[in-house]
């Protein structure tokens, strides 16, 4: 992975497997906040004292530092729970390597795979390897994503080091195909979800009609989903789970983003 400046001055990088960058170019941060954090309403959220925030994709947690920035400023003592979805353990690994001029992200740095196994975790592993090999062949895992038998083994580690809690503020990233892990999330829980994976163009799979479907489910009746994508494929796709949905903020060069709501009467 290669990293890039990007042009509000922030870092991001580039995967070479999708040829896409994890953020907009045109700037990272400034897509956190105005495609992500805005539309969503987190300001205003944080007004009535607790969010939930589903973060699909997660990646680097651009999207909900800056969300968790947003709702603080308003207001202190607002609850706030995010749960990021994400399936490449390296992209969590590169958290250590940016510094995004978002406050809550020295909290955030605490999420790490880093942590060296103790030697009786590497006991462990080594009896276990046989039945590590079975969970590599889990059929959740599409052949592009599938994280190598290390990320497995730190996974299988590591799962306490993708929760923090800091004050009100309570983090969890779970680890794993969205598309998968997503089934156990309640649902009508989530006031906002960001919905972030690579492109639909180079990731058709993740914008199909069966997740925006778990997307409606999870989401909260006055909830709000939030995309950089305006493709129509998407859009179709999320009128068919039930979404409705209305251009996004333009930022930069880029086309609108789009916001969806549930279609209530
Ligand atoms: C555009 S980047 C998201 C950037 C992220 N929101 C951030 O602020 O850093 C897309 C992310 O989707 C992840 N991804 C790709 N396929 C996935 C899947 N099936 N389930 C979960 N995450 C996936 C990639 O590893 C990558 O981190």
């Amino acid at each position: 992975m290669r990293k890039i400046i990007t042009a509000d001055g922030t870092e991001t990088f580039l995967n070479e497997q999708v040829q896409e960058t994890y953020h907009s170019q045109t700037g990272a941060v400034e897509e956190a906040l105005k495609k992500y954090a805005i539309p969503c309403k987190t300001k205003e959220l944080a007004r009535t004292g607790k969010i939930t925030i589903l973060d699909v994709c997660s990646g680097m947690g651009y999207n909900e530092a800056m969300a968790i920035d947003v709702a603080l400023e308003e207001n202190p003592d607002c609850e706030i729970e995010v749960i990021g979805l994400e399936s490449d353990p390296k992209i969590i690994e590169k958290i250590q390597e940016v510094d995004p001029p978002i406050k809550f992200f020295k909290y955030y740095k605490k999420i790490s795979l880093g942590a060296k196994p103790r030697s009786s975790e590497r006991n462990f592993l080594f009896r276990k390897s046989a039945r590590v090999s079975e969970e590599r062949k889990a059929p959740h895992f599409s052949a592009e994503i599938a994280p190598s038998r290390r990320d497995f083994r730190y996974r299988r580690l590591t799962q306490k080091n993708l929760e923090l809690r800091e004050g009100k503020v309570k983090v969890k990233i779970i680890l794993g195909d969205a598309r998968e892990t997503c089934r156990k999330l309640p649902k009508n829980y989530f006031d906002a979800i960001f919905f972030d994976p690579f492109s639909p163009k180079s990731s058709p799979e993740m914008w199909g009609e069966a997740f925006f479907k778990e997307m409606y489910r999870v989401l909260k009746p006055t909830g709000i989903l939030a995309t950089f994508s305006c493709a129509q494929m998407a859009r179709d796709n999320m009128a068919k789970a039930g979404l409705f949905y209305d251009d996004g903020p333009i930022v930069g060069r880029r086309g609108p983003g789009t916001i969806a709501v549930k279609w209530t009467i």
